[in-house]
């Protein structure tokens, strides 16, 4: 399946996180600066056109996140645009707060996926955090990982991955190096 491609359940879902080295998400105070491009230039990296990387973004239907994610990015700066984003939660949130585009989910996350996304919802993004992100493969709702790799070791922090899943070998599709040091490897899932 190429990019954005839905698969025969109708959908399809990326999950896409940035990890440190040492398989970080967040640092324990939750601040991003490791996140910003080094000084240091890697030669032989690619760089991706404002254009292009808009044209990538305006493909996807829509964005899923935890409620912490939802948080974070309420404080940082909205990074998700006009983009439809549902956050997962089992919350009630003051509808005041709410953005237009924002709906909030409470219950079974295969029924989000397949019964309430995937008939309005083609390229579907997984964007974090650890926990949601671990529900999702766990219950195999994930049809390929994108992991950007940073070039930082963390020492500590969120684990990109918590202690249970079960062994599965996924499938390597792409592997993109950039000029800021930071590397993208995407897999598409056993089954996909
Ligand atoms: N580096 C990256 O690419 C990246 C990406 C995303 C996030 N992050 C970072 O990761 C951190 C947040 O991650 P996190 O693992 O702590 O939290 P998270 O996955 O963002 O959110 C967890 C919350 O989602 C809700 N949730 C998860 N599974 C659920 C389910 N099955 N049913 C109902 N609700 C469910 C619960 O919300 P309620 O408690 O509201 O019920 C839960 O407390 C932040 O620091 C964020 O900045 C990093």
């Amino acid at each position: 399946m190429s990019r954005g491609e839905a698969n025969a359940k109708g959908r399809r879902v990326t999950l896409h996180v940035v990890s440190s080295l040492d398989g970080f998400i967040a640092k324990p105070d939750n601040s991003v600066s490791w996140l910003d491009s080094p000084g240091s230039v890697y030669e032989a990296g690619v760089s991706i056109p404002e254009e292009e990387a808009a044209t990538f973004v305006k493909a996807i239907d829509c964005y899923v996140l935890g409620s912490r994610t939802y948080e974070h990015a309420l404080e940082l700066g909205w990074p998700y645009g006009d983009t439809p984003t549902i956050v997962v939660t089992a919350r009630e949130w003051p509808p005041a707060s709410t953005r237009k585009t924002v709906e909030f989910y409470s219950g079974d996350l295969k029924t989000l996926v397949d019964v309430k996304l995937a008939p309005r919802y083609r390229n579907i993004w997984l964007v974090g955090g650890a926990m949601l992100c671990q529900r999702f493969l766990e219950l195999g709702l994930v049809d390929e990982i994108r992991l950007t790799i940073a070039p930082v070791l963390l020492g500590e922090g969120l684990r990109l991955f918590g202690g249970s899943l079960t062994e599965a070998r996924w499938n390597l599709k792409n592997v993109a190096a950039y000029k800021n040091g930071f590397v993208e490897l995407s897999y598409s899932a056993p089954n996909a």
